[in-house]
């Protein structure tokens, strides 16, 4: 009998707050953003409510109008490490662009980050959306949208063939025979392509999962092939059930014309769940967040979807303004999304910062509202995993005690981990090392 489809959870780590004033609030750490002790404490929860994973969100480039959280933050693979240390089994996730790396460097990484923490790594590959990144890194322009996905899906290759350089018996350890390693399951990569030459082999094994589950973040026409064709995994952000479902069967299908097997890409929209005894306390906390941001912050939030413009020039009142391209070579799928959106509604450039610097989203309720929204969304194949982010201070404990235990009851959701992998507990294959999959088939 078919194995009942189960859902996935992942709670994305944001210290102070994914929003621009969320640490005004008095339940938040100011200096959440780089307090480790804060973060043992959230990964030890999330553990505690059988998540299936963590997730550190990134980016290469700041500024004075920055999110505050992005001016003070920790590096996500030390902090990744720092946590595989302190957890047994959930999956730790960090971003890193492929357009500011190198893959030798940024296989090794990961690879290691693999083995630290028993098979539990992922890797949200992004391909850094700001400008700005470009002088941080010594480079003369920031590579175009569509090179840097061409720049991404040769970068992957590369890494996935650095990551099956040893097989996985490859280690024999002999000391009576004085055999360290068997040198005919040691295989050096050789790569030459557009952009990269990468001999190998790498210098890390692969781990208990075989290699690191592929997480992808990005949604324009280039971003949905690239999740269909390589993600294990997409985070994605909607915010209704119409849209999430429309991507959803966008994905699977490209998947599936790829020829893969669509229920090995998963799809997880972020949610920000606002959990009340009821839905008017859910709706009061909602506001008190939303009226901490000004609309001075709120322009500074959506600037930054387009290159850090600067909307204050433009009156408040009147229609979205006309931006032309501004945006496209960034968050592209985002930008468009908002253009097309103001003009569609007729909203005013006030409407549309302040829809985009506090989006109230469909979970706000009590945990029972909130879990037959989850429910829905998962059943009506809008889903199969939630990134959970935190719209409200505690709101990770709070999903953790309240909704978890609901999901549980209704069998949606595990009471146990499965498996002490990411693989394993995300219900994906081991990915068989290449060059043992072509000598078993010889
Ligand atoms: C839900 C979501 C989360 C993202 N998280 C990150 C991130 O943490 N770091 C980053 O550099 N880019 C992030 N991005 C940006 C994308 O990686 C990508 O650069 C951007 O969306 C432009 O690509 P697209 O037009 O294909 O969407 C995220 C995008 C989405 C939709």
């Amino acid at each position: 009998m078919a194995k009942a489809r189960q859902l996935k959870l992942g709670a994305l780590l944001h210290g102070v707050g994914g929003n621009m004033a969320m640490w005004r609030h008095p339940d938040v750490k100011t200096d959440a953003s780089v307090n480790f002790e804060l973060y043992k404490s959230w990964v030890q929860k999330a553990e505690e409510g059988k998540l299936d994973l963590i997730f550190i969100a990134d980016g290469l480039y700041i500024n004075e109008k920055s999110i505050p959280h992005f001016l003070n933050r920790f590096e996500p693979l030390t902090i990744l490490s720092a946590l595989a240390a302190v957890s047994r089994n959930i999956g730790l996730v960090g971003t890193l662009s492929t357009s500011y790396s190198e893959p030798f460097t940024v296989a090794r990484q990961f690879g290691s980050l693999d083995v630290i923490s028993g098979g539990r790594a992922g890797w949200n590959v992004v391909t850094s959306p700001l400008e700005g990144s470009a002088l941080n890194y010594g480079k003369k322009e920031h590579p175009d949208h569509d090179k840097r996905y061409r720049i991404a899906t040769e970068y992957l290759k590369v890494t996935r063939g650095l990551w099956d350089s040893w097989e996985d018996d490859a280690f024999v350890r002999d000391k009576e025979a004085g055999v360290f390693f068997d040198s005919q399951k040691m295989h050096a990569l050789n790569h030459e392509g557009e952009f990269f030459s990468v001999k190998g082999p790498l210098n890390i094994a692969r781990s208990k999962q075989g290699q690191p589950v592929i997480f992808q973040a990005g949604a324009s026409e280039v971003g949905k092939n690239y999740a269909a064709k390589e993600a294990d995994a997409v985070f994605t952000g909607h915010e209704t059930i119409g849209e999430a479902r429309q991507f959803y069967n966008e994905v699977k299908t490209r998947a599936a014309s790829f020829g893969r097997n669509p229920d090995e890409v998963l799809i997880f929209p972020g949610i920000g769940p606002i959990i009340g005894d009821t839905l008017e306390e859910a709706e009061r906390k909602y506001q008190e967040i939303a009226s901490l941001v000004t609309i001075e912050n709120a322009l500074h939030y959506l600037g930054r979807y387009f290159e850090h413009h600067d909307f204050s020039q433009y009156p408040l009142d009147e229609p979205f303004p006309e931006l032309g391209d501004l945006g496209k070579n960034s968050f592209q799928s985002g930008t468009d999304k908002i253009k097309q959106e103001a003009k569609e509604k007729g909203l005013s450039l006030r409407q549309v910062a302040l829809r985009s610097a506090t989006p109230r989203g469909s979970f706000v309720g009590t945990p029972e509202q909130i879990a037959d929204q989850i429910q829905l969304w998962f059943e009506q194949r809008a889903a199969d995993g939630f990134m959970l982010t935190e719209a409200y201070p505690g709101g990770l404990e709070q999903f953790v005690d309240q909704v978890v235990p609901l999901l549980q009851q209704r069998g949606l959701f595990r009471t146990e981990y499965e498996s002490d992998t990411l693989r394993g507990n995300l219900g994906l294959p081991f990915p068989e090392n290449r060059y043992t999959r072509v000598q078993a088939g010889s």
